[in-house]
């Protein structure tokens, strides 16, 4: 029988990365290609353990270069796509748009071109809660499925256009797609950008931390094993056409997050700084996670259990993240922050 091919774009980022070990561990009868063009956010030091394993292939390409993208569908005719791949940072397009449409528009369109090209089995846009725009503070409203889309951000907008074209392509060409809107990710290999990792790796090294406004917005946590395992589900047992939210209800202020890894790091919350607030703030995320559920998947991280491990593994690979804020990183830091 031949091997399945499945093409994960982005798979040297944080998600896709984690997603990459998991197919690679779970599916060794599947071969799996990492495409990924390598920015600020790829790295492929994590896929150490992997890199001489058979069923693991990696290749440099940008999802956005039509002239690349079409002869490498040509030549490997990948079974699935799972597209993670993208500029992710919230704050990166408040100050720089213009790459995110680059990538995450026209990225996405030419993944769907080659893919409607080669007859792909199924092509999984990996999404983001972020297209519904924001809740407000009332506990018991969540977004679902038929929540319109109403982006804020340039991040959220371009990532609801790649959407919207994921669903023409499905429409028009009858390509087989699933869409994922998944809720906040953390976990081993996280940017140390983003909110989670930026606290720990800033607490370890006795940092101030930055909490943007009032500290009041809400996120909804899930751990990236999670997520994993929910695209591993809506990849094969996904209905063909549909959206699926992913979440683990796990509200949390973003101050209740910072305080409770500076307790768990034993540190004094003096270190917390209230800064400028982010351009356009989205107030609260939270998922209703009952579709997903309804196909047969369940998180198995509570916030505590899934906090502690990352914690625990931030503090164990030092090195990984060392690495990166000693870097370009720092100067983007600089620039972001004034503390
Ligand atoms: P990330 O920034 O950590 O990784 C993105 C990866 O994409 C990097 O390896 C980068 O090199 C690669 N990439 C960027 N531009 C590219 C291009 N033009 N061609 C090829 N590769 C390119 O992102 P992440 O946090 O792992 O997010 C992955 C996906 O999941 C994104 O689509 C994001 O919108 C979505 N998502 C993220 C979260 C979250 O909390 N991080 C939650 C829900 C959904
Ligand atoms: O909801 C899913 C989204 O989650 C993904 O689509 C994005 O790719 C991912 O980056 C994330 O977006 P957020 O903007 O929610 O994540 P971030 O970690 O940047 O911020 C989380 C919250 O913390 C947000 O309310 C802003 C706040 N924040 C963030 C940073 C970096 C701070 O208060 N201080 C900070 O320094």
């Amino acid at each position: 029988m031949t091997k399945k091919k499945v093409l994960v774009t982005g798979g040297a980022g944080f998600i896709g990365g984690n997603f990459v070990q998991y197919m690679v561990e779970k599916y060794p009868n599947y071969d799996i290609y990492n495409l990924d063009s390598l920015t600020y956010a790829g790295d492929l030091t994590k896929h150490r353990n992997i890199e001489t394993i058979e069923n693991y292939h990696f290749i440099n390409a940008d999802i956005a270069n039509h002239d690349v993208i079409i002869p490498i569908f040509e030549n490997y005719k990948f079974d699935y796509v799972i597209h993670f791949a993208a500029e992710s940072h919230v704050d990166r397009s408040i100050s720089d748009p213009g790459v995110f449409i680059h990538t995450n528009v026209l990225g996405t369109q030419v993944l769907l071109e080659a893919s409607r090209q080669v007859g792909v089995t199924k092509f999984v846009h990996v999404s983001t809660d972020e297209v519904y725009g924001e809740l407000d503070f009332d506990p018991t409203s969540y977004f679902t499925e038929d929540t319109p889309l109403q982006p804020n951000s340039p991040y959220s907008a371009s990532k609801a256009s790649s959407d919207l074209l994921v669903q023409a392509y499905h429409e028009t060409y009858g390509l087989p797609i699933n869409i994922t809107r998944c809720s906040n990710n953390y976990g081993p290999y996280h940017f140390p950008e983003k909110l989670i990792p930026l606290t720990i790796s800033r607490v370890l090294n006795n940092q101030n931390i930055p909490i943007y406004g009032d500290g009041k917005n809400v996120r909804d946590w899930l751990h990236v094993f999670d997520h994993c395992s929910a695209i591993d589900l809506v990849m094969h047992d996904g209905r063909n056409g549909e959206v699926y939210n992913i979440g683990g209800h796990n509200e949390k202020t973003n101050l209740e997050v910072v305080k409770t890894i500076v307790r768990s790091l034993g540190k004094s919350e003096s270190l917390i700084e209230f800064v400028k607030d982010r351009l356009g703030h989205d107030k609260r995320y939270a998922i209703d996670p009952s579709k997903l559920a309804q196909l047969g998947w369940k998180p198995t991280y509570t916030f505590e259990t899934g906090i502690a491990q990352t914690i625990q593994w931030y503090l164990d690979n030092k090195e990984w993240w060392e690495q990166i804020i000693s870097g370009e990183y720092q100067s983007y830091f600089e620039k972001q922050y004034s503390i």
